[in-house]
């Protein structure tokens, strides 16, 4: 495609939205098994009176993790057995995200990318903590109602305290993540790459310098 490079494969499309969606029901459904919807009385807007059903709350929060633990499992094991280690932090990231972050609220110059940001990289590992705490906890809870499975009460109730505590790291970070995307102009095209797969070339050469001279190295190499 003229003009355009190639930012997603649609394996990587999928399994971000396979996340992104299945995380936003998570978060949701999380908070009704605490349950929150019949209490704050959302279960009384038309539409919502199934929030307030625990079985059902649970239930759909079973569903969508049988999706978010695949997608997780999936993304470790694809791009781990590729090689593909973008994401992981460099050497100097932190003050490197200062001044990305700074470049977004008008101060200073952004300094040139790789394919993806530094505090892109900072937030994937962040993220990722979260992620495998998460579903390390929830797995123990399911398999804790198992009859042959037995936990002290101990036991039982740490976990449940760090599944709910990370479930709300997992939703400020959500949020966040959502947010710095939205928010700030400069981040609408890598949403659209989000669902088309492609990015625009000249986009590239100005934000990701770093992996545009890597991609240009690529072509000639290839050419000669
Ligand atoms: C629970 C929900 C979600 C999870 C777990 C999640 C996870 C991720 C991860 C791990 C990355 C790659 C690293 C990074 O940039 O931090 C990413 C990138 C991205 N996500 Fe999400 N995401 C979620 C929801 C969303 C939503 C709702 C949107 C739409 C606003 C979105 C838009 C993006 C964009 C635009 C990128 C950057 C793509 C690029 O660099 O080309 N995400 N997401």
């Amino acid at each position: 495609m003229a003009g355009k490079i190639k930012r997603h494969s649609i394996i990587e499309i999928l399994e971000h939205w396979i996340l992104a969606i299945s995380g936003i029901i998570l978060i949701f459904t999380g908070l009704g098994c605490l349950p929150l919807f019949k209490r704050y009385y959302i279960a009384e807007i038309p539409g919502l009176a199934w929030t307030g059903d625990f079985n059902t709350v649970t239930t759909v929060h079973y569903i969508a993790s049988i999706f978010f633990v695949m997608a997780v499992s999936f993304h470790i094991f694809y791009h781990g057995i590729r090689g593909e280690f973008g994401l992981l932090p460099k050497r100097g990231d932190f003050g490197q995200s200062i001044k990305v972050l700074s470049a977004m609220f008008g101060i200073g110059e952004e300094p040139p990318s790789d394919k993806y940001l530094p505090e892109q990289r900072l937030a994937y590992v962040g993220m990722g903590i979260v992620i495998v705490v998460i579903t390390l906890t929830g797995i123990i809870k399911v398999l804790k109602n198992l009859e042959w499975i037995v936990l002290s009460p101990n036991v039982e109730s740490i976990n449940t305290v760090i599944h709910t505590l990370s479930g709300f790291v997992f939703m400020i970070a959500f949020v966040i993540h959502v947010g710095i995307v939205i928010c700030f102009k400069s981040n609408w095209p890598l949403l659209k790459s989000m669902f088309t797969g492609w990015i625009d070339e000249d986009y590239v050469k100005q934000r990701h310098s770093l992996w545009y001279k890597k991609i240009k190295n690529e072509i000639s190499e290839m050419e000669k």
